[in-house]
């Protein structure tokens, strides 16, 4: 069995026997192919079973599991189980633990309490890696290898004097000598001038700002510590064992302080973790986001859903129950957006612990429930759902995105607290798709050709190579819209002088002499009937249309929003925080003027995206609005078997699959 699975797509769960008598697991195989589940992840946190005491493992259980799954033809993903060390780590090496910027020392008895740059921990991980792998490297039922388990979700940072030494090496190896960490640290200011390797530390608690690079360089090293540990566990990986090795990322907002893009080669299948924000009126929006932000660092491929929920969390203030067919809606958008399998956390509810009150495919109530009925329906529209896998998804327009470009903006000592990188992505974001345009979000280092229009929200620090590459991509015909608090530093956070926004100025056609954030909740008017608040500048055309200017507040009369036909392109820039009709008005006349389509026009609060593969393509409609919608298409619905010619109606709620009779020109 691979890892694609032969009849659908991949459809399951973590899966922690572990927290279960024995007798339990022969029905927990049977309510499995009851649901259809055909993989699931185990072991993610059994270090503590696998290894009770320091080199001494015992796999007897996890062979009974397992064969209990490859007998009920259910794959799996196994994990390394290194995402959370046993008690034994801590007690023997204290040394191991993780410290916060203040000092504070992070204990043992919640999980994954390690230093990212602890060689102990290094050590006794990868050893546990090699014991697996080496005993499990045939094992007929394992098809995949998951790498810890959402590296650096509680312990991102460490600034113990461990991480402190790492650290050290990290600069030397990125600088080399101290005079070039000096400059691109700008330590003249405040007395900084380092002398002496040894007197650097982490950007710990200190009187006030820290230096922003150091800061900055930090934040690369953290990110670079947990792909380490990954690159580790998949050397050994792929020393020992044939199959393909991920890692479930937690893109969405989890993930901030990770640089994924850097980590896309160290992974064989990219696989994400998406929870939805209950406090999000339109959470199925940001899923969106995080499916299309995944779908960009697997550079296109098909990926992994390898957790979300069957209904409510655990660990949010107010943890809402889904709605029924919401779990439905939710599996079904990650698919459209390019994944090739769905898997939960977890398979069982369970009965103890702190996440006793999270959801799961089995219930505490069993299976006479709303949850496991949906399930079930899921697993079947799954395996309808087949002839998909492998296909990709179809986006005319590219949003960047950079995990460097948000650290740089949201450090502290900065021209206003409102700016919210986060915010400004999902807000563009949400204009694409309430007019039903399919995006692809990928790094500013992308190829960017084929695309009819590129989004640019506040790309604060941007690379010369990637100025160039937009450059280039206007030039030769492209459209691009960037909004302010861009191209404002370099890769050390130094400002780009001679007036903002210093990389992009003669792209643009504008210089801005001077920010005048605006203050708390005030709101200013345009000329041309929108509102905007947070943000604005001093800014003068050269060369540049001005398309919008503000009517009042402390730059009346000053260009907020101008157009420059540049080569052969047109670049947009946005010098403020638009009102929510003012962006999707833009956004609907920058889809116009670019000449992007939508996979088909459809209503408000209906999303449809199309994926395609030689000659074929399907049409995913899914209704999220409390009316029945019918949009044009022609072709098969896969869930249902019915035929439609020239239009479908989806009921409220539900979702449609079409394989399309012919596939429009792509
Ligand atoms: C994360 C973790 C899981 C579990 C879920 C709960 O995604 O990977 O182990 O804690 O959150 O939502």
């Amino acid at each position: 069995m691979g890892i694609w699975h032969s009849d659908g797509l991949r459809f399951g769960a973590d899966y922690n026997p572990e927290q279960w008598p024995e007798s339990t697991w022969a029905e927990d195989v049977e309510l499995m192919r009851q649901a259809g589940v055909n993989l699931v992840s185990v072991g993610i946190f059994s270090w503590a079973l696998l290894e009770p005491t320091p080199d001494r493992y015992e796999f007897g259980w996890l062979d009974r599991v397992l064969a209990l799954l490859h007998d009920g033809g259910i794959a799996v993903d196994l994990a390394t189980a290194t995402a959370s060390p046993p008690p034994w780590l801590a007690h023997r090496h204290p040394e191991t633990l993780p410290r916060r910027a203040d000092g504070t020392l992070l204990w043992p008895g919640a999980r994954q309490a390690y230093c990212p740059s602890s060689p102990v921990f290094r050590q006794r991980s990868l050893a546990l890696v090699e014991a697996l792998a080496t005993r499990y490297t045939d094992h007929p039922a394992v098809v995949m290898w998951h790498v810890s388990n959402e590296l650096g979700c509680h312990n991102t940072h460490c600034y113990c004097d461990v991480s402190a030494e790492a650290f050290r090496g990290w600069l030397r190896e990125r600088y080399v000598d101290l005079d070039r960490l000096n400059e691109a640290w700008g330590t003249a200011f405040w007395s900084q001038r380092y002398h002496d390797w040894a007197e650097i530390n982490p950007p710990r608690t200190a009187p006030t700002f820290v230096n922003p690079t150091q800061q900055l360089d930090f934040l690369r090293f953290s990110s670079d510590e947990h792909r380490a540990q990954l690159r580790a566990e998949r050397e050994v990986l792929h020393r020992l064992t044939r199959h393909p090795v991920t890692t479930n990322l937690m893109l969405g907002d989890g993930g901030r302080y990770l640089d994924y893009h850097s980590w896309a080669d160290d992974m064989d299948l990219v696989s994400n973790d998406h929870y939805l924000t209950a406090a999000d009126p339109q959470a199925h929006v940001g899923l969106a986001l995080a499916a299309d932000q995944t779908r960009g660092v697997a550079g296109g491929a098909p990926w992994l859903l390898m957790e979300h929920s069957t209904s409510a969390v655990n660990w949010q203030p107010r943890n809402l129950a889904k709605t029924p067919g919401q779990l439905r809606r939710n599996s079904l958008a990650h698919v459209a957006r390019g994944a090739d399998g769905v898997l939960f956390f977890q398979w069982r509810a369970s009965r103890a612990g702190a996440e006793k009150f999270h959801s799961a495919m089995v219930p505490h109530a069993g299976t006479q429930t709303k949850v496991f009925r949906e399930v079930c329906r899921l697993g079947s529209d799954l395996r309808a759902l087949g002839e998909v896998r492998g296909s990709r998804v179809d986006a005319d327009v590219a949003i960047l995105v950079d995990a460097e470009a948000r650290w740089g903006a949201e450090l502290d000592a900065h021209p206003t607290v409102d700016l919210d990188y986060a915010e400004r992505l999902r807000s563009w974001y949400d204009a694409f798709w309430r007019c039903g345009t399919t995006v692809d979000v990928v790094h500013p280092s992308a190829d960017l050709t084929g695309y009819r229009l590129v989004v640019v929200p506040t790309l604060y620090l941007v690379r010369d190579p990637d100025v160039d590459a937009l450059d280039r991509y206007v030039r030769q015909g492209g459209t691009v819209l960037v909004t302010f608090f861009s191209g404002i530093v370099d890769e050390h956070d130094h400002i780009r002088l001679g007036g903002y926004p210093g990389a992009f100025r003669d792209l643009l056609g504008v210089r801005t002499e001077e920010f005048f954030p605006l203050g708390e909740g005030e709101r200013v008017n345009l000329d041309d009937g929108c509102t905007a608040d947070v943000w604005a500048e001093l800014l003068h055309p050269l060369g540049a249309e001005v398309m919008s200017g503000y009517a009042d507040g402390p730059l009346a009369g000053v260009p907020a929003v101008t157009r420059h036909p540049y080569g052969s392109g047109v670049a947009w820039y946005v010098g403020t925080r638009l009102d929510r009709a003012g962006t999707a008005r833009l956004v609907a006349r920058l889809v116009t003027e670019s000449g992007v389509q939508p996979p088909v026009p459809s209503p408000s609060g209906v999303e449809v995206v199309r994926r395609r593969t030689d000659g074929r393509s399907w049409l995913f409609v899914i209704n999220h609005t409390e009316q029945d919608v019918t949009v044009g298409a022609t072709g098969m619905d896969l869930l249902t078997g019915r035929s439609h010619d020239p239009e479908v109606t989806v009921p409220a709620g539900e979702v449609v699959v079409i394989r399309e009779s012919s596939p429009p020109e792509g």
